[in-house]
């Protein structure tokens, strides 16, 4: 199956935790469960945006960082700019939080409301070098706006 394959049925049943739940975290969970069963990602998931920092959410995964101030790591940057951050080597990175040693480039996407405020972060790491690439940054993007309705149905 090639990776775009691969997206477009793990959108297809995104779409339908969206469409049949209402609870965010029960949706953000499954949503990671799916991501990971179809794109083997070493590490993926969520920072919720609360009280001006990121927190952990739901994710699949090595434990991961706590909370993440804005600014700070890929996640911290991409949630302050609202903008998806795409990493080939981490460590070229400045100020790159390294939750576990094995990460070695990483994807992450912010997550608005329909308000266009900021609710969460998606973010992806791979043990491997320059694992992302565009097709994986469009279909984050996609994947933001799906999980756009979220966050008003509770
Ligand atoms: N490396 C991230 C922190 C989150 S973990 O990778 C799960 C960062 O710099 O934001």
């Amino acid at each position: 199956m090639t990776k775009n394959e691969k997206y477009k049925w793990a959108l297809k049943q995104i779409r339908a935790q969206v469409s049949r739940h209402t609870d965010v975290i029960a949706i953000l969970a499954n949503t990671s469960a799916i991501l990971r069963q179809h794109l083997e990602f070493f590490w993926v998931g969520f920072y919720l945006y609360r009280q001006d920092q990121l927190i952990l959410g739901p994710f699949q995964g090595t434990p991961a960082c706590v909370n993440i101030q804005m600014g700070q790591g890929v996640c911290g940057t991409s949630a302050a700019r609202r903008e998806a951050i795409l990493v080939p080597d981490v460590h070229a990175f400045p100020g790159h939080i390294a939750c576990d040693p094995h990460s070695k480039s990483e994807l992450v996407a912010p997550l608005l409301d329909a308000d266009g405020n900021l609710r969460a972060v998606l973010d992806a790491d791979s043990d491997q070098l320059a694992a992302f690439d565009a097709v994986d940054l469009e279909y984050f993007n996609q994947i933001a706006i799906l999980l756009r309705e979220i966050w008003t149905k509770n």
